[in-house]
């Protein structure tokens, strides 16, 4: 089939799109589902403090790494590879991102999937009078249905696939600045009901007050996986959005923005939860249920708890939604560019596989519970290799490719848009994303593979 080439790439138009849509991409389950449940498994403000130094000395340097190597070249992931290092077998960092963004959204799709039963469980009222051991009965028996789970897993899919169909601009950016403004309104509304519980402030110092006797080894590990996770990094979904934004934007100001927003949105879904989980005597560290099993029951307790169920499920949905965009966008580019077909076939190709790559995910929970490899299920063994290996390794390549390959001046011709804004910056991001980001990064990965 003949290509029609616009000479116009598709990008974003506006300052606030960009932000909107790089927030969106990183604000995700990830913030408001993992952030709590693994900071309450992991004793609460010690370990919320060396998440938010890992996020600084790594995450920063690294996405504002990936920014000025799409913005620099102009191209997807494996294409941006390709033209700053023709020849070479970087484009190869590329690839695994485009990998890795594929196997991570057969998971997340999933559980994407399960915050669409829940608003609608949410709305129907089915919490009603249930005890906390039927609230988990109920999830359960849910997650390890054969079919009710995969219809809402490929709603969720499609969903994102009609929004990406639609191009950068009129697609991801127009729905990303829908839906993070609607996402702070009901975070807000939340925390402000979180408040306002009595108790509150035991759920605050929990969060905030940090006891270092709480703090272990693998809990540093955990911190600085996730700095990774919740900032979409590693995988080139920061190149490919970098690529689409205008020459003219300050990218160290974007980056800094974009964390400081992740971070903020992290933080208030934990000033959402945690007040409620005290107020109500509930296990801070009940896990991975946290969102599912243990919010639903301290909804329950709560005055208007009705209304604010729905709320918390359709934020939850909306953050799942900007991210599964961002996570298609990577392939969709990828595909488009590289493979050269149209952005139409290449969403419907993605969007498809990714769905048949969810099904044995979802199935995993339940009647393909027995299937294992490496003694994992198949969501738990894509979730693994992906935060684990995938990740980390990529986000690796990635700084040394920044600090190495390319090297100071290159960089900083991107990032000080050739020279018209000044880059102090400049030393400390160096040393920062050509030693401290790889060795911290390397330790991770270590950890990851369970080699210590
Ligand atoms: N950052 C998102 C979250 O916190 C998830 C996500 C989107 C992601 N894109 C990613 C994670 C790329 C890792 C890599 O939920």
């Amino acid at each position: 089939m003949h290509q029609n080439h616009s000479p116009e790439r598709d990008g974003f138009a506006s300052r606030l799109g960009v932000l909107a849509a790089v927030a969106g991409s990183a604000v995700g389950l990830g913030n408001i589902w993992k952030f709590p449940y693994i900071t309450g498994k992991n004793g609460g403000a010690a370990f919320v403090l060396v998440y938010l130094v890992c996020i600084v000395i790594i995450g920063l340097p690294v996405m504002l790494s990936e920014f000025a190597i799409g913005r620099g070249a102009k191209r997807n992931a494996v294409g941006s590879f390709k033209k700053l290092a023709p020849g070479a077998p970087w484009y190869l960092t590329g690839l695994w991102g485009v990998a890795a963004a594929f196997i991570i959204l057969a998971y997340y799709g999933v559980v994407a999937g399960w915050t669409l039963e829940y608003i609608f469980s949410a709305v129907t009222n089915a919490f009603a009078g249930k005890t906390s051991v039927a609230l988990e009965a109920d999830f359960l028996s849910f997650i390890s249905q054969p079919f009710r789970p995969l219809l809402w897993q490929v709603v969720f899919m499609l969903l994102t696939g009609f929004i990406v169909l639609a191009g950068v601009k009129s697609g991801i950016e127009r729905a990303s600045k829908i839906l993070m403004p609607l996402l702070v309104v009901l975070i807000l509304v939340l925390d402000v009901r979180a408040l306002t519980l009595p108790g509150a402030m035991e759920g605050l110092s929990f969060l905030f007050k940090p006891d270092f006797s709480k703090l272990t080894a693998v809990g540093v590990l955990e911190a600085l996986g996730h700095a990774f996770f919740t900032l979409s990094l590693g995988m080139g979904i920061l190149i490919t959005y970098g690529s689409y934004i205008n020459k003219n934007e300050n990218l160290a100001f974007t980056a800094f923005q974009v964390t400081a927003a992740d971070t903020i949105i992290a933080l208030m879904a934990g000033v959402a939860i945690f007040p409620a989980v005290f107020a109500f005597n509930i296990e801070p560290s009940s896990g991975a249920g946290l969102a599912f099993i243990t919010l639903p029951n301290v909804f329950l307790q709560m005055p208007g708890g009705y209304v604010f169920s729905i709320l918390f499920f359709t934020l939850l949905a909306i953050a799942a939604l900007t991210s599964t965009i961002s996570l298609l966008e990577v392939v969709v580019a990828c595909f488009s560019e590289e493979l050269k077909i149209s952005r139409t076939r290449a969403t419907i190709v993605g969007t498809v596989s990714i769905i048949l790559l969810g099904i044995p995910c979802s199935l995993s929970q339940g009647v393909m519970a027995d299937f294992k490899i490496f003694g994992k299920n198949v969501f738990d063994l894509l979730e693994f290799a992906s935060s684990n290996i995938m990740l980390p390794s990529g986000g690796l390549i990635i700084a040394l490719f920044a600090g190495w390959y390319l090297g100071r001046n290159k960089i900083e011709k991107e990032l000080s848009n050739d020279g018209s804004l000044s880059a102090g910056y400049m030393p400390t991001f160096m040393l920062l994303v050509k030693f401290i980001a790889p060795i911290a990064i390397a330790v991770v990965f270590l950890h990851g593979m369970g080699l210590f």
